[in-house]
């Protein structure tokens, strides 16, 4: 065991020290540093008779000669303390972070909402194509226009309404086999006999899916 005393230790508290010591059935020596006054106790003595001697001691540290098993245990101890204090403190920094960048970052549109209905998944609609779906009870064109835009529209031509609208992905343009009417993505007619543009529709997408919404985009 050591006991441990500030380097500036006067010489009445190290010889009452080790005066204690002595009376507890140990052989102190003591050695002075330039950090701390250190009074070795050799043999095998009455440690607790000696803390309660230096309970009333505020300079004076007993520090007890751990074993190897006990350092490692000791040690290990330690570690353990610190890791959940880190975790704890990682934990707490990140309960305090969310909030602010929850406010920060727009909520994603990912997840579409209830008025919505599933048209195509997104790998079923490379760029340039298109497919017919049903939405509403009724024919609507989804396009791929690149770039993820996506274009939806009827698919009702309004000349006659009653016939189905085809994609020509060469020409990007929106054609009714009937009468030879023409559309743009837009819905704008292009060249005639209709003269009422197609009605547009609202689309969402996700990670996988392109959905359709009601109302224009
Ligand atoms: S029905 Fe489409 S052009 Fe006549």
């Amino acid at each position: 065991m050591f006991v441990i005393l500030p380097s500036d230790a006067p010489s009445g508290l190290v010889d009452a020290v080790c005066a204690k010591a002595a009376a507890r059935g140990w052989q102190p020596e003591t050695s002075r540093g330039d950090e701390q006054t250190i009074v070795a106790l050799a043999g095998h003595g009455d440690r607790l008779g000696l803390e309660q001697d230096l309970s009333g001691e505020a300079q004076a540290e007993l520090v007890p000669l751990l074993t190897g098993r006990e350092y490692w245990k000791q040690r290990l101890i330690r570690r353990v303390v610190g890791w959940l204090a880190a975790g704890l403190g990682l934990l707490t920094a990140v309960a305090l972070l969310m909030p602010a960048l929850g406010f920060l970052v727009p909520p994603s549109r990912s997840t579409p909402g209830a008025d919505t209905s599933r048209a195509a998944l997104v790998r079923e609609l490379p760029e340039g194509s298109a497919r017919i779906v049903r939405f509403r009870g009724r024919p609507a064109l989804v396009v791929h226009h690149g770039e993820g835009r996506y274009f939806a529209l009827s698919a009702i031509c309004t000349h006659m309404e009653d016939c189905q609208l085809e994609w020509d992905a060469e020409r990007a343009q929106i054609v009714c086999p009937c009468h030879g009417c023409v559309f743009d993505l837009y819905g704008n007619v292009c060249h005639g006999p209709a003269s009422v543009p197609l009605e547009r529709i609202g689309t969402e997408r996700s990670a996988a899916r392109v959905y359709l919404r009601e109302g224009a985009p």
